[in-house]
């Protein structure tokens, strides 16, 4: 198989029929149009919401100061006092300006580096945390309403569960807070282990737990109410490959149910597979948001996969593309991803390893072969 990147001239981006946006003035490629500033921050139908209907989180101008002071570490009310009086207390903006929409039943990426404020805003949707200043509004009611709580799942950066409880109690114990009547808590509990892949483990305290299993059960913590909305920090940290994948398919699985799902993680190619809008922060600021499609579409460059294509027939099609006046930026054989052949090699050696659900997905599609090669491949009757 071979891949090839082309670079089309402004000329050839604006004939394709898919260029419906006018040129900009200098001829050069189109901004993708949902790269916030000031103003388009401001409008919601640039990230493609073009009502409030439907909207599961509103966020308009939220900024969250925290005072930055330890207490602890100063010795003496007076001197607490006299640094506070002389204004030594420092300030960190942790979220400023933020506004964000997120629609029912998307699966939402929240992006960012380290200390961009994405727990912050999490911590202020859930009521945690106050915010200084903006509207915060999540199921069309306050963070603070006790009936939204019910209908939010939330698995934390870090979990902070009872250590002496096993998987069974946990769930028990977090069902009863969320009055789940005793047979529905059961079943729910023994649904939820088994998805989470803990069915062996469900009897252990949760002392004894590897870091990847102590994100799994506190996953399914997470989803024990049966959420409307799921908000996940950082899932798939500690989890591995198979895990990871796991948690793709969840995620998935939970916006087929019409769940709306948050997401935050580092793991940008995990966010690339699931998310459908994404906004991306830094230092507390929106960067940017909006359809994942549309955010890395590159509008002047075209990306063909080619099955079969040998050595011959890429210099060929390299020499018919540059008669035609395109810029062939890359044209290399396509490749695998490590996760898959990661995959293969341990479903090779240990296959009881890798669950069903997940062996099926990740094995490489067998090239589909065209009408006509499987008529010459059938044996003559
Ligand atoms: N309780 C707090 N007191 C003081 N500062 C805080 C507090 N919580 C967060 N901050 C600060 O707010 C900023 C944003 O932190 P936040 O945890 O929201 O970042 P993040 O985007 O979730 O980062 P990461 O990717 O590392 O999880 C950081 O500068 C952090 O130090
Ligand atoms: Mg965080």
């Amino acid at each position: 198989m071979v891949c090839i990147n082309t670079a089309m001239t402004d000329e050839q981006a604006h004939e394709s029929p898919s260029e419906a946006q006018p040129a900009s003035a200098t001829g050069a490629a189109e901004e993708p149009p949902t790269v916030t500033d000031s103003a388009a921050t401001k409008d919601t139908a640039s990230d493609g919401a073009s009502s409030d209907d439907g909207l599961v989180v509103r966020i308009q101008g939220l900024r969250k100061v925290f005072k930055s002071f330890s207490w602890q570490r100063e010795r003496g009310v007076w001197r607490k006092l006299r640094r506070v009086l002389r204004g030594r207390v420092q300030e960190v903006v942790a979220v400023q300006n933020l506004d964000l929409d997120i629609r029912r039943g998307e699966v939402f990426g929240l992006l960012g580096p380290n200390g961009s404020g994405k727990s912050t805003t999490i911590k202020i949707m859930l009521g945690l945390v106050a915010p200084s200043a903006g509207e915060v509004e999540v199921l069309a009611r306050s963070p603070h309403a006790v009936d939204v709580k019910h209908r939010i799942g939330f698995l934390p950066e870090e979990s902070y569960l009872y250590r002496f409880l096993t998987a069974d109690e946990t769930l028990d114990f977090y069902g009863k807070l969320f009055d789940i009547p005793r047979q529905e808590r059961r079943e729910r509990a023994n649904r939820l282990v088994e998805l989470v892949g803990l069915e062996h483990a469900r009897n252990r305290q949760l002392r004894e737990y590897s870091k990847g299993m102590a994100r799994r059960i506190g996953l399914a913590q997470a989803l024990i109410n049966d959420p409307d909305l799921v908000i996940l920090d950082e899932p798939t940290t500690g989890l591995d490959p198979i895990g990871t994948t796991e948690m793709k398919r969840l995620i998935e699985r939970l916006k087929g149910e019409g769940k709306t799902v948050l997401l935050c993680s580092h793991l940008l190619a995990d966010v690339e597979e699931v998310c459908d809008r994404v906004a991306i922060m830094c230092d507390g600021e929106l960067l940017a948001k909006g359809p994942l499609e549309e955010l890395l579409s590159l509008r002047d460059q075209l990306e063909v996969r080619i099955d079969r294509a040998d050595k011959a027939f890429q210099e060929r099609l390299r020499r018919f593309l540059e008669s035609e006046g395109a810029a062939v930026a890359a044209m290399q054989n396509a490749s695998d991803s490590l996760a898959r052949l990661f995959l293969r090699l341990i479903d090779e050696r240990f296959p009881e390893k890798i669950p069903e659900r997940v062996r099926g997905e990740l094995m490489p599609a067998a090239p589909q072969s065209t009408p006509e090669q499987q008529e010459q491949a059938a044996p003559a009757p």
